[in-house]
Parts: C-alpha cells; structure tokens; sequence
C-alpha cells in the first residue's frame, strides 16, 4: 500500500506548515524518493495564462507552458488528471527529458481554482495506473489543503 505510507508521511511533513513553496518542495522530494521508477517529479504553477516551473526533483525542465499545451497544460486547461501510458503516442507531448517514456499530471486545486499541476515522468512505459491516478489525487489533495496562498 505505498500510497497510504505516502499519505502517512505527507501528514508529518505538512503538520504546522502552510507556505506553499516549502511545501510543494518537500512533497516533490517525497513523492520521488517513495514511489519506484520515476525520473521526474514537481509542480508547475499557473501564471497568468501559462504555466510556470515550481519545486522539482530530476533532472532540469522546460520552465514555461501555454495552457492546453502538452500533458501539463492540457490537465491544467481541463482542471483535471492526465494519464498518458507512452509519451510517444500523445501528440503535443513535451519533450523536457528524452528518457521519459509515461506520464502523469494531476491538477493542483484551491477551493476549485486552479494553483498549477503536479507531474510526474517515468522511464517505464506505461507506469501509472487508476490507482497511481487516485493515489496521487488524494495526496495533492492533502498537499493544497495544507497551503495558504
Ligand atoms: N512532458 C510535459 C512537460 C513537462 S516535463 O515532463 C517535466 C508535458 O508534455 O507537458
């Protein structure tokens, strides 16, 4: 049950902290270094009408993304997660790091406005499942609940 261990541990890194930045650094840490198989993990923020790069871990990224653009843009646009099983059938993909092969955004909500995405990469194709989807929608759930903007 790694997404209850998850949950678990993000109860202890949240408690008593509400700065959204320090926050989203520690959950980007700990969802990398908890869940196997991932070569990215992090936020991006919505700006204005882009998104823009926040707290990561992996290797370094494109900063800027129109919205509807690529995974990220496109969970962004429909305030909902994206589950893309191989990057390379999804047409508007972004390619930030050629050694990802699946993907999955989740969208990062306030009291139902959008604040920005969480995306992670894998280098395994098809390496998210419904309960990686469900897993981590709960645990950005846990994340935004704790923040103050
Ligand atoms: N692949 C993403 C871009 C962000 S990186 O993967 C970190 C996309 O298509 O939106």
């Amino acid at each position: 049950m790694p997404y209850l261990d998850l949950q678990r541990a993000l109860g202890g890194l949240l408690a008593g902290e509400s700065d959204l930045i320090a926050n989203c650094a520690n959950f980007s840490a700990l969802v990398y270094t908890s869940l196997p198989e991932l070569n990215w993990a992090g936020c991006y923020f919505l700006r204005g009408e882009e998104l823009v790069l926040g707290p990561f871990q992996g290797m370094p990224a494109c900063v800027r993304i129109a919205m509807g653009r690529g995974v990220c843009g496109t969970a962004a646009a429909r305030r909902a997660s994206v589950l893309v099983p191989d990057v390379h059938a999804f047409t508007d993909h972004i390619v930030c790091d050629p050694v990802s092969r699946s993907e999955l955004v989740v969208p990062m909500l306030k009291d139902g406005a959008l604040v920005g995405i969480f995306d992670m990469d894998s280098p395994l194709p098809d390496r998210f499942s419904a309960a990686d989807q469900s897993g981590m929608e709960a645990a950005v759930a846990l994340l935004m609940g704790a923040c103050h903007l």
